[in-house]
């Protein structure tokens, strides 16, 4: 009894005790926002990020003062005030936030909090790893790459920072050799760690930067520098795969297991790649450790942001989502014209579950696009039952007996393994299975462990087996099944209805004694083999998984007047680079190409279309090159069948329903229309400011606090934002809304208005029609007068076009949640 008292206190000491890391945002400008005004750095305009003497000063100075706040804090705090106090700072920050990474107590949180040199507190939280094919489909070869010049110098002396898990610098992908020499780039100057494991060289001027941040996962304690590898390079394969797909090189051959599955070409293929390592194999990221590469990737001038992480859930803890400190440094480095792209979750297709949030990000959706890999069962009665599996097919015309995992079973069994899992030769009667196709089962053990398909390779060869057919439980029949690479003939048949039908005629046709064990074998199949790609030309769905708005502007799950995602890409089954030695997806070790899925492979491909666009207008805003995405996004096939989006349903195959703003944003991407946009909708960092101090639940206090920006005298609304997209969380009557156009086409176009409204909403638009005219004339405001004509909270979605005479098309969406009369 006394004893566990006495164990219970000190573990309640020990949790107030425990330090954990936490980031703090203090008072002062970041680098890009540096206005000038310092004794030493006065006169100074903003500073320029090449400006390194001047930056380096005033990095200086920021550190300083930081470790001073710091230094004062644990004076006061600690009850020996002689000495330094002790306390572990992990990284300062300068360059798009003010403040530091430190290790604190829950209470030194609250209390630092408090100091008046401190903005925000934010503890540390835990982020995740959120083609052959795709740039054909995106139709890249005949469009922008050949208005480039060829993929030869598609995304010439463009940047793309990608904050992933590191790269294998060894990989075809992104090699330099055999390519047009990469010269040196005077607009980058981020280093190159070198490493046993990254030696001098995997630097080739295609990775032009590559470092790696560990400070907040080391501090977690299950960092192990060996396992995890201290340096750039990619222990886990993700950061390869990303790479490859926003910039990797043109026409490299995908082979796994020696068959070739075709060439791999990256969006932007001359783009230059600028890795910084934050997520590790096995444990994914921290926080902390993100931004510090954030916001070295801006100090050392990086064009594009790629982020293919996020958190699980919404972090929560700060005021607003729009001011969590990522967005808050994601905010500077727009304003440092870094365009950021990020994924929009893996949380679909459920509601809010979108975990980027801010108007200054583009936010990006995954896509299925149309390839699929189908393999075919023929059965001895010439019923032919679908699947999947890359596996090549049964060698020769001929037939060949089935028999099932349960009819084959020799001996005392094993508890530890269920044998329609095929997991265990020694469970099987070799004399019986061998050259027939084995049966077996797809349950939830392959699903939550306990199984492998590798297993099931090595069970069926030693067993000499002709084959595997792989059947599914009906409970396991509504989860995915991804066709991977299978050494031996095989095939997956993943509707439980043709399970059903394998399976009778399976028992049909398979004589039993009296004890009910199988005696004769006569049920025959042949597999036609699924290496093979089916192109359907179908238009992308929007995946399952991809995460959905509605946009939430706090974590109290408020909804906010923003849509996400903003644009959807193919995500979905995309073949990447990938580092032999990556241990977290047992599919593709040793393997250097992955075929996966998510909204971190879609991201990528938006990072390399925005290098190709930055490439042709060096000039233009990161607002103004994400508007040119995202308004020419197609909404509807070839055919004018509007988009659809993947929603549950009870079996393998998912419903589809037409896709709404929330599911896709503006739709998916086209890259042929955003090269050519006509006119762009363009914002500042001033506009977000307004959008900022217009927000409910954020007082000007905090925005001023947070950016380092007034708030203006009379504040607008939060749906003034110049953004391609108009949503109200809550319309109460009427509401006004202003957007601008510019016209940045060579020649003055004459455009059109037309709109489909919203249900229960009354639209009208002023002008319907105007010259958007060149130099002096190109800006053209509009007003869209948007009335409630009916209460309802069940959401309501509508479409703007814009149709110029000269040929030009863009699209607005509008997306109304709950409605009132007043
Ligand atoms: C810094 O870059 C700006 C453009 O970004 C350029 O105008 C300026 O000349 C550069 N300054 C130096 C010192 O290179
Ligand atoms: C780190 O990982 C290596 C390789 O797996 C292992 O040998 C070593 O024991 C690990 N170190 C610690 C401290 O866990
Ligand atoms: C793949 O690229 C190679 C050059 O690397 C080329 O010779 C080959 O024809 C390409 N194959 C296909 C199917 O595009
Ligand atoms: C083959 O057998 C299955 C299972 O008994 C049955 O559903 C199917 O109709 C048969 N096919 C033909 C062509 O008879
Ligand atoms: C392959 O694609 C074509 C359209 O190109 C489609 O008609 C056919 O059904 C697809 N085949 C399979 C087996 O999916
Ligand atoms: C919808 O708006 C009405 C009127 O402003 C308000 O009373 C109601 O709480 C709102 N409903 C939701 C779900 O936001």
């Amino acid at each position: 009894m006394t004893l566990n008292k006495v164990k219970f206190h000190n573990d309640a000491m020990l949790m107030t005790l425990r330090r954990e890391v936490y980031m703090v945002l203090v008072v002062g400008e970041p680098v890009v926002v540096y206005k000038g005004g310092l004794p030493g750095l006065t006169g100074t305009a903003e500073l320029a990020v090449n400006a390194t003497d001047l930056v380096h000063k005033y990095t200086t100075y920021l550190t300083r003062k930081q470790d001073e706040l710091l230094d004062n804090f644990f004076k006061k705090s600690s009850s020996n005030s002689s000495s330094r106090p002790s306390y572990t700072k992990l990284y300062s920050y300068h360059h798009i936030v003010n403040g530091f990474a430190v290790e604190l107590t829950a209470e030194e949180a609250d209390l630092l909090a408090k100091d008046p040199g401190v903005v925000q507190v934010q503890k540390s939280y835990r982020v995740q790893k959120a083609t052959v094919h795709t740039p054909y489909y995106l139709q890249l070869p005949q469009g922008i790459w050949a208005q480039e010049g060829g993929y030869l110098g598609a995304g010439e002396n463009i940047v793309i920072g990608l904050v992933d898990t590191g790269i294998d610098p060894t990989h075809p992908s992104f090699s330099s050799m055999g390519q047009k020499p990469y010269g040196p780039l005077t607009s980058y100057h981020g280093k190159c760690e070198v490493a046993p494991e990254f030696p001098l060289g995997s630097c080739n001027g295609k990775i032009i930067g590559a470092q790696h941040f560990a400070a907040a996962a080391s501090k977690d304690g299950v960092f192990n520098a060996t396992l995890y590898f201290a340096s750039p390079l990619d222990g886990d394969g993700h950061g390869s795969h990303t790479a490859s797909t926003a910039a990797g090189n043109h026409g490299v051959p995908v082979i796994v297991n020696g068959v070739f599955y075709g060439n791999a070409s990256g969006m932007a293929p001359r783009a230059r790649i600028a890795v910084y390592k934050a997520l590790y194999r096995l444990i994914g990221g921290f926080i902390p450790d993100v931004i510090a590469a954030c916001d070295q990737a801006v100090a050392d001038g990086v064009d594009i942001l790629s982020l293919s992480l996020g958190p699980n859930s919404p972090p929560g803890g700060s005021i607003s989502t729009f001011l969590n400190i990522l967005d808050v440094a994601l905010l500077n480095a727009v304003k440092a014209s870094v365009l950021v792209v990020q994924a929009a979750g893996n949380g679909g297709p459920y509601d809010q579950t979108v975990t980027s949030f801010s108007p200054w990000i583009i936010t990006v959706g995954a896509g299925v696009d149309d390839r699929s890999y189908p393999n075919t069962l023929t059965l001895g009665n010439t019923t032919v039952l679908p699947g999947t599996l890359l596996a090549p097919p049964t060698k020769g015309p001929f037939l060949y007996n089935l028999i099932s995992a349960n009819d084959a079973m020799q001996g005392q069994g094993n508890p530890l393994y269920t044998p329609s899992d095929c997991q265990l030769a020694s469970l099987f009667n070799k004399l019986l299975v061998q050259g027939k196709l084995m049966i077996c089962t797809y349950s939830f053990n392959f699903i939550f462990g306990g199984a492998s398909m590798q297993q099931v390779v090595s069970t069926l060869e030693a067993l000499g087996a002709a084959g595997l057919v792989m059947v599914v439980e009906s409970d396991v029949a509504g989860s995915k099944f991804d066709p991977i690479p299978f050494t031996m003939p095989g095939i997956v048949i993943i509707d439980a209805m043709n399970s059903e039908v394998l399976l009778d005629y399976y028992s049909k046709l398979t004589t039993r004694d009296a004890n009910g064990i199988a005696v004769q074998f006569g049920a025959q199949a042949k597999i036609g083999g699924g290496q093979i790609a089916n192109y359907s030309g179908q238009a992308q769905q929007v995946a399952l998984f991809s995460s959905r708005g509605p946009d939430i502007k706090d974590f109290n799950f408020n909804q906010a007047d923003i849509l996400k995602p903003n644009v959807l890409a193919p995500g979905y089954l995309i073949w990447g680079a990938w580092t032999p030695i990556g241990i977290d997806n047992p599919n593709y070790i040793g393997q250097r190409w992955a075929m996966i899925s998510g909204t971190s492979m879609a991201t990528p491909h938006v990072a390399g279309l925005a290098a190709l666009l930055k490439e042709k207008y060096p000039l233009w805003s990161p607002a103004a090159l994400a508007s040119a995405m995202v308004t020419t996004a197609d909404v509807q096939d070839s055919r004018g069948v509007p988009l659809q989006a993947q929603e549950v349903s009870g079996g393998s195959t998912p419903l589809l329903q037409n896709a709404t703003p929330f599911d896709m944003g503006g739709g998916a991407l086209n890259v042929n229309a955003a090269l050519n946009p006509g006119i762009i909708l363009d914002a500042g960092i001033q506009d977000y400011i307004n959008f900022l101090c217009a927000t409910s639940g954020i007082t000007p206090r905090q925005v001023s606090a947070s950016t380092g920006r007034l708030c203006p005298k009379t504040l607008g609304r939060s749906t003034d934002l110049n953004i391609p997209s108009i949503t109200i969380s809550n319309l109460q009557g009427t509401r006004v809304i202003p957007r601008t156009v510019k016209n940045i086409s060579p020649k003055p176009e004459t455009y059109t208005i037309t709109w489909i409204s919203p249900a229960d909403v009354a639209v009208t638009v002023k002008p319907t029609s105007f010259t958007a005219g060149i130099g002096q004339l190109q800006l053209q405001q509009i007003t869209f007068t948007l009335r409630a004509t009916r209460a309802s909270t069940a959401t309501s979605f509508g479409l703007v076009t814009f149709t110029g005479h000269l040929g030009h098309s863009i699209r607005i969406p509008i997306s109304i949640l709950n409605k009132s009369l007043t």
